[in-house]
């Protein structure tokens, strides 16, 4: 939860290739705040998994490695950086074996809570823009700054193939929306954008928009 910080968080969740991985970087750049991509998280959690060789049906195994995990949670200029061992697995996190495994490990509930630790904590010390699947749904529900971001499947798949990717996104939203552990969901008091004919700057100016209107002093 957020409360007992008075610091502030810009919740931004919605399927993937919806566009929120743009529009959030651009979003904290604009406001001076840091961005967290949690997704990229749960990325490097499934990496570490499958170079330990263990299968990502074999949820226990994941469990026990998740609580054992050489994980350090940084800030690298103003973004997000999760160490696994010292390194940053950034090149690793859109291989095809990780787009194919990253919903089963994220389906793991004991991963999903030490990860939210970890995400939580960036809100101590940071105003966040902070994007994933259940931000605003479970991470930091009591935020009032939240939004939801989509686009039509046909617009997102085209997205992801123009960045040279393989990843079954019908098959991964599928598998987030439907698991037990805080699915994808839209969170009842968040703001939903469909970007599928909107630019990023289309897009992000209507979050601003919307946070002066809920109050928000926008210093930049
Ligand atoms: O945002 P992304 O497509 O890089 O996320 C990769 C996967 O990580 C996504 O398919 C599900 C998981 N994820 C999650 O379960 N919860 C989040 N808050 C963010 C991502």
């Amino acid at each position: 939860m957020n409360s007992g910080t008075a610091h502030r968080i810009i919740a931004i969740d919605g399927p993937a290739a919806s566009g929120k991985s743009s529009v959030a970087r651009e979003l904290a750049r604009r406001l001076g705040f840091v961005y967290v991509n949690s997704g990229a998280m749960y990325r490097a959690m499934t990496w570490l998994v499958l170079e330990r060789g263990i299968p990502a049906t074999d949820a226990a195994a994941i469990e026990e490695l998740a609580e054992h995990a050489p994980i350090s949670c940084q800030l690298r200029e103003r973004d997000s950086l999760m160490l696994i061992d010292g390194i940053d697995p950034e090149p690793f996190l859109r291989e095809d074996r990780v787009n194919e495994n990253v919903s089963l490990v994220s389906s793991v509930p004991r991963v999903r809570e030490i990860l939210v630790d970890h995400l939580r904590r960036y809100a101590a010390t940071n105003d966040l823009v902070m994007e994933g699947r259940d931000i605003g749904s479970v991470v930091f529900p009591d935020t009032p700054f939240k939004f939801y971001i989509d686009a039509s499947p046909d617009i997102r798949l085209r997205r992801r193939e123009a960045q040279g990717q393989r990843d079954r996104i019908t098959a991964r939203d599928e598998a987030d929306s439907s698991r037990r552990a805080s699915p994808l969901v839209i969170a009842e008091d968040a703001h939903v954008i469909d970007s599928s004919n909107l630019t990023i700057d289309g897009v992000v100016g209507e979050i601003i928009g919307r946070l002066k209107l809920k109050g928000l002093t926008i210093s930049r």
